[in-house]
C-alpha cells in the first residue's frame, strides 16, 4: 500500500479547527486524539467535539482514543462518523467484541500500542482489526522525540502482518518528521501520525507531501529489510 500521512489536530489552533482541517486536506486522514486525563495524563476532546469534527473535515476522522473503556465509549466514536477507531490495548477489556462491534460500525478498528507493550500476544488477533497503531512516544503529549526503541517492535509488527496474508495496515504515531519518518517507513510502516512537524510547518501541504514522498522511497512491500 502506499504510505498514507494522518496530521494530528492536537498540535492545531483548538479555536479554529474547522480551518485547521483545511490545511491538511492533501493528507489522507485527519488524526483526533482522544484523551481522558486517566488513561493518559492530559484531556483534549470528546465525542461532541468529534462529532462536530466528522462533519466539518475535508477527510476521514482517524480517531486515536488514548482513554480508559474504550469498550464503554469506542463504539460512540464510530456512530458518531469516525472511519477509523483505534483503542489501546492495555485499555481494552475485550479488544476482539470491541473491534467486531467498530467493524459493525462502519468504522475501521485499530488496535494501540504503547512503547512498552509487545506485538506478539496480539498477533493472533490480527484477522479482527484493520490497523495496527506502534506508538513512537509515550502517549498523551505532542511534540516529543521519537522512540528508535519502538522500531524493533514496528519490523516485528510488520512481520506478524506479512506472515499473517492479512491486509492490515501500520500506523506509528509520535515525534514523526521528515527524518524519522525514513526509518519508521524502513522498519515497515506504511500510514504515519505527524502533529507538530506538520502543524508547525509554515506550509501545512508542503510538509504533508515532504513526509509522504520520503515515506515512499523507504516504504516496502516486499521482503522486510533488516
Ligand atoms: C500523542 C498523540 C499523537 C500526537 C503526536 O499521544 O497520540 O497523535 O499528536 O504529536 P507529534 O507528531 O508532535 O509527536
Ligand atoms: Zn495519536
Amino acid at each position: 500500500m502506499a504510505p498514507q500521512i494522518s496530521p494530528s489536530i492536537l498540535s492545531a489552533d483548538f479555536a479554529h479547527l474547522a480551518s485547521e482541517l483545511e490545511r491538511i486536506a492533501s493528507a489522507d486522514w485527519a488524526h483526533v486524539d482522544v484523551m481522558d486525563n486517566h488513561f493518559v495524563p492530559n484531556l483534549t476532546l470528546g465525542l461532541p467535539v468529534v462529532e462536530a469534527l466528522v462533519k466539518a473535515s475535508p477527510l476521514p476522522v482517524d480517531a486515536h482514543l488514548m482513554i480508559d473503556d474504550p469498550d464503554r465509549w469506542g463504539p460512540g466514536y464510530a456512530e458518531a462518523g469516525a472511519q477509523s477507531v483505534t483503542f489501546h490495548a492495555e485499555a481494552a477489556r475485550a479488544p476482539v467484541r470491541l473491534a467486531r462491534e467498530l467493524r459493525r460500525l462502519g468504522a475501521r478498528a485499530g488496535l494501540a500500542l504503547k512503547p512498552a507493550t509487545p506485538i506478539e500476544p496480539f498477533v493472533d488477533l490480527l484477522p479482527e482489526i484493520d490497523m495496527v497503531l506502534v506508538m513512537t512516544v509515550e502517549p498523551g503529549f505532542g511534540g516529543q522525540a521519537f522512540l528508535d526503541v519502538c522500531l524493533p517492535k514496528v519490523r516485528r509488527a510488520r512481520q506478524a502482518i506479512r506472515d499473517s496474508g492479512l491486509d492490515v495496515w501500520l500506523q506509528v504515531d509520535g515525534g514523526v518528521t521528515p527524518e524519522t519518518i525514513e526509518r519508521a517507513a524502513d522498519a515497515g510502516a506504511d500510514v504515519f501520525v505527524a502533529g507538530s512537524s506538520v502543524y508547525g510547518a509554515e506550509d501545512a501541504a508542503a510538509q504533508i507531501e515532504t513526509l509522504r514522498e520520503r515515506a515512499q522511497r523507504h516504504s516496502h512491500d516486499g521482503p522486510v529489510r533488516t
